[in-house]
């Protein structure tokens, strides 16, 4: 199969044809021409950090669901969090989500395994058995603070037992002040050794990760929402106008671009659950501030595909080039539309971000795959491979 269109190639746009073998992109020419796509072709998201919950709290969100919100957005490979109900700390219950899976997600779908204080020992053992069957992107993301919390004792036994990423949740526990819980937590790791850094919301944690070797993740939520505006609980949490505004005049420092889609019911954010979803919303939203300027599109590939790929290593994912899987996402740039909660796949059925400007992807393709045209999905729940 052969597509034509204008594809995200390298670092720019430029009009070419793909030809594509059993899902792998085998050529890449000006010269062939296949069916012509219009718009732009670019390389399919990938979201590194998703709450899919499921389990005992399949009431708020399954994997079907947020899967097929994932889908909505462009993604085409998500991975999912151990902090489920029950946590996933096990060969056991990681299988048993892992099967779970196989007949549910929409897209691609991978696990990290959860670190707790009562794993901390077997951890390798229990890679190990995993890993006969699957792919574990990475332990974490790893608590210092909540009902999973781990000791930074523990932490630097686990990162000198094991080459495996280990993703942080960088909040110290001790800290009130939460821009210093996020910048003490960060400096106490990075002399443990390497990590990678979920949701990071202060420049300055930002740029202390920056001239390390380890890597940082960003969400939309602290770059676009500021505590001032909102007052919905998150972990870690908004933070003032004037720190928002110093992470996106950063943003080109951080690695990852990631939700942390967290969704919680109207009834729950009303306790004070923490969490918003937004795996739906994060391509959209970009592109649009690419469109107009605000962040360069090359970033956005680098931070929402590229990146996550290669950190992760995900060597099939990330780019559209020869070896990779035909995953691409089909953004027509006149598109913009208002975010409605109503028009969102979370089951939750609520959003931060309504009333934004964003442009959805008109096709979603996974392994040369057309899986979404206008609005409707092309494929059945199962049809994502789990890694
Ligand atoms: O706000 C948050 N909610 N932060 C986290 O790290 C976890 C997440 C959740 O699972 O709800």
């Amino acid at each position: 199969m052969i597509i034509s269109g204008n594809f995200f190639y390298r670092g720019r746009i430029i009009d070419c044809a793909v030809e594509i073998e059993d899902g792998l992109i085998v050529d890449i020419s000006k010269n062939k021409r296949g069916k012509r796509l219009k718009g732009i072709v670019m390389p399919a998201g990938i979201d590194v950090h998703v709450h899919f919950r499921d389990f005992k709290e399949s009431y708020k969100e399954t994997i079907e669901t947020g899967s097929l919100s994932a889908l909505y957005g462009g993604v085409c490979l998500v991975v999912d969090q151990p902090n489920t109900n029950p946590p996933i700390t096990d060969e056991k219950v990681y299988f048993e989500r892992m099967r779970k899976a196989e007949r549910s997600t929409y897209i691609d779908y991978s696990l990290n395994l959860g670190l707790i204080e009562e794993n901390s020992e077997k951890i390798k053992n229990i890679i190990e058995k995993i890993e006969e069957k699957y792919y574990i992107p990475a332990i974490g993301e790893v608590f210092l603070k909540n009902a999973m919390m781990v000791s930074y004792e523990t932490l630097e036994r686990v990162r000198k037992s094991t080459s495996k990423i280990i993703t942080v949740h960088a909040e110290d526990p001790k800290e009130e002040d939460d821009v210093l819980a996020e910048v003490k937590a960060v400096e106490r790791c990075l002399k443990i050794g390497n990590f990678h850094f979920c949701h990071i919301s202060t420049s300055k944690a930002l740029n202390m990760i920056y001239e390390s070797n380890s890597t940082s993740e960003v969400t939309p939520h602290h770059i676009l929402h500021s505590r001032e505006k909102i007052d919905f609980r998150v972990n870690p949490p908004l933070k003032s106008n004037e720190e928002r505004i110093m992470l996106f005049k950063n943003f080109q420092k951080a690695d990852i671009l990631a939700s942390d889609h967290a969704p919680h019911t109207i009834e729950e954010k009303k306790e004070g659950k923490p969490g918003f979803p937004g795996v739906e919303v994060v391509y959209p939203i970009f592109f649009y501030m690419a469109k107009k300027g605000e962040i360069s599109l090359n970033e956005l590939v680098k931070k929402f595909s590229k990146n996550p790929a290669k950190i992760f290593n995900l060597s099939r994912y990330g780019e559209i080039e020869v070896g990779k899987y035909a995953n691409f996402v089909v953004f027509d740039p006149s598109d913009e539309r208002r975010i409605r909660s109503d028009d969102l796949h979370s089951k939750v059925g609520w959003t931060i971000y309504e009333g934004f400007m964003a442009i959805f992807p008109r096709e979603v393709y996974i392994r040369g795959e057309k899986v979404l045209e206008d609005g409707d999905v092309l494929v059945d729940k199962g049809f994502g491979e789990v890694l």
